[in-house]
């Protein structure tokens, strides 16, 4: 069997795309980078990704009139590479409920939080004014509310006393980049079954113990 074609989504940076590009790197991963699209011209994941070898486009909002036609070209661009499974990775689009549609189930986001707590923008200030001695990540199934959908996988960080939006950001991104390519697999290899809300994933072991913080 081929390996599931993935288009990747970005608005900027491009670390999460490069996490997955990584993992596809290796020859026994069951999915490969088919293209990484992004919103913004310029981005700097654009350039690591053509770096990489990996087949780059840009579909600028601003060039198209609507956002279903800037949506058509996004939906064009990707089934012209013959994406099957769409990843995003700080896209900052919202997608439309038509679009969405015609992905069911297709479509991947990782958000950095430990949802459904604190979705939209601003996550880490607002994790760390909200006191949470916990935060996290999160990869879900995109629904047409903005990061909301069922849950695949989570990733949970103690917040330190001395942590800002930037140490807490990181410590996160860190575990992004171990959790987006793992649910990449998953999906690859089959094993999701959704179930409404509920997601369970074919052989995965549930961990083992508690993060509590502080101790
Ligand atoms: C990540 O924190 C991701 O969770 C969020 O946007 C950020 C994108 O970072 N959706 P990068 O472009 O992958 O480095």
């Amino acid at each position: 069997m081929g390996r599931l074609k993935v288009g990747v989504l970005i608005s900027g940076r491009g670390s999460n795309m490069a996490a997955l590009a990584n993992a596809c790197a290796a020859p026994d991963f069951p999915a490969e980078i088919a293209l990484v699209l992004s919103d913004i011209p310029g981005a700097g994941g654009l350039e690591i990704a053509a770096g990489r070898g990996l087949a780059t486009a840009t579909v600028d909002r601003k060039a198209y009139g609507s956002k279903a036609d800037f949506e058509a070209a996004i939906d064009a661009a990707l089934h012209g590479a013959g994406v099957e499974l769409i990843c995003l990775a700080g896209f900052m689009r919202v997608l439309s409920a038509d679009f969405v549609g015609r992905w069911h189930d297709r479509i991947l986001n990782i958000h950095p939080s430990l949802l459904p707590a604190f979705p939209g923008l601003h996550t880490h200030e607002r994790a760390l004014a909200a006191g949470v001695k916990v935060a996290g990540c999160t990869v879900h199934i995109v629904r047409p509310v903005v990061d909301d959908g069922p849950i695949l996988l989570q990733a949970a960080v103690p917040v330190l006393d001395g942590d800002d939006a930037a140490s807490l950001a990181a410590r996160i991104l860190a575990e992004e980049h171990r959790c987006y390519p793992t649910a990449l697999r998953w999906m690859a290899e089959g094993r999701v079954r959704i179930d409404g809300a509920r997601v369970r994933i074919d052989g995965a072991s549930p961990a083992a113990g508690a993060l509590r913080n502080p101790l």
